[in-house]
């Protein structure tokens, strides 16, 4: 099938999908056509758990970065279609060079990658030639390649743990992560001043506001937040941590401090409990919510979405598919080097049982 160049230049396929799809019947009979055609190319779904609703439900799999990439690397699928940010596909492809990598949208960036571009980050990692290198997942291949180990938010702390305690280390790109970490290790990592948009846009104020409000409630909070709030979580962890948490737990409400499509994943596996949405700083009480089921009944809210995540419809994954397209690719140079820091992330994952 031909690959217009309006599509390359847009770097998805903007072709409407079958009338017939529109509707919400439709939008079933769409999501059953995508696992016909998955099946019928011998395709993988891999979804994070910030994409919208119906591409988690559509998904063969849906998890955290750390898990993702464990998928990928172990998959005997012939196409991987990754919905989530162009670095997870990176990873993808980097780690199964030889397969197709989709990327339903490759503008789904990320503004943690997006702030450590890989000529600065080596002329930083070159400035300081006696420390190693810890950079997190969310890096370009290219700034994964002046790497020496990567890290995701699941494993982040056992990595830095791995390093003998007098070894001098620089964390990139997430100063959030980078101070997190250091504040529960003891380190003192030199941390690349980079941060994500949606984390970082998270009000302490609104925060506390809602647990007055809510005192039972326990609050979860991702690591890429603001240090101010990290303090005042109960747990801070992975998507797949904070998911873990709140369905293992016998708590039953809950104050979710990371972007909002993890509640879709924490109402499926624990729908009696009660998820609440924290609202960026700038948030308007009137804004929509885009969130499905018992949630949006709520209309609380104004959840705190990551506009790069939810590039990845169901729409443009049905289409990706169709054409296999658009596929992610990594420079073989830049790749030979970026697979080492990632196998040994995946390496030391597999010896800790992460
Ligand atoms: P997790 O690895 O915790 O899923 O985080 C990915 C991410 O992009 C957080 O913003
Ligand atoms: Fe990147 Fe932040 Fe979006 Fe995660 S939430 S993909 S760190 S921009």
């Amino acid at each position: 099938m031909e690959i217009k160049q309006e599509w390359k230049d847009k770097g998805y396929i903007d072709e409407p999908i079958p009338a017939g799809f529109a509707s919400a019947e439709g939008r079933k009979q769409l999501a059953d056509e995508i696992r016909r055609i998955a099946k019928e190319k011998n395709a993988v779904i891999l979804a994070h758990y910030y994409t919208e609703g119906a591409v988690q439900d559509v998904a063969d799999f849906v998890g955290d970065s750390l898990a993702l990439a464990q998928k990928a690397a172990k998959t005997d699928a012939d196409i991987i279609v990754m919905c989530g940010v162009h670095f997870m596909g990176e990873t993808c492809k980097i780690l199964c060079p030889t397969k197709t990598v989709i990327c339903p949208d490759v503008n789904a960036t990320c503004s943690l990658a997006e702030s450590c571009p890989a000529d600065r980050f080596e002329a930083f990692v070159k400035a300081h030639p006696d420390h190693k290198v810890i950079s997190y997942v969310n890096t370009t291949a290219a700034t994964k390649a002046w790497t020496d180990v990567v890290v995701t938010s699941s494993n982040a702390r056992q990595i830095v743990d791995s390093f003998p305690k007098d070894e001098k280390l620089i964390f990139g790109p997430d100063r959030n992560l980078g101070a997190y970490i250091n504040s529960i290790t003891g380190r003192e990592m030199l941390l690349w001043d980079g941060a994500c948009h949606v984390h970082e846009r998270f009000s302490l104020e609104k925060l506390l506001a809602l647990k007055a409000e809510h005192p039972e409630a326990k609050v979860l909070v991702h690591p890429e937040c603001k240090g101010a709030i990290a303090k005042v979580a109960d747990v801070v962890g992975s998507t797949a941590a904070l998911l873990k948490y709140s369905v293992n737990s016998d708590d039953k409400e809950f104050l979710v401090v990371t972007e909002s499509g993890i509640l879709h994943e924490m109402q499926r596996q624990a729908p009696e409990k009660t998820f609440i949405p924290v609202p960026p700083e700038d948030s308007l009480e009137s804004e929509a919510c885009s969130l499905d089921g018992a949630h949006a009944q709520m209309k609380c809210c104004a959840c705190n979405e990551c506009n790069y995540m939810r590039m990845l419809t169901l729409e443009k994954l049905y289409n990706s598919l169709r054409y296999e397209w658009p596929t992610v690719e990594v420079d073989s140079a830049i790749s030979a080097k970026a697979i080492k820091p990632i196998n040994r992330m995946l390496d030391i994952s597999a010896k800790l049982g992460l």
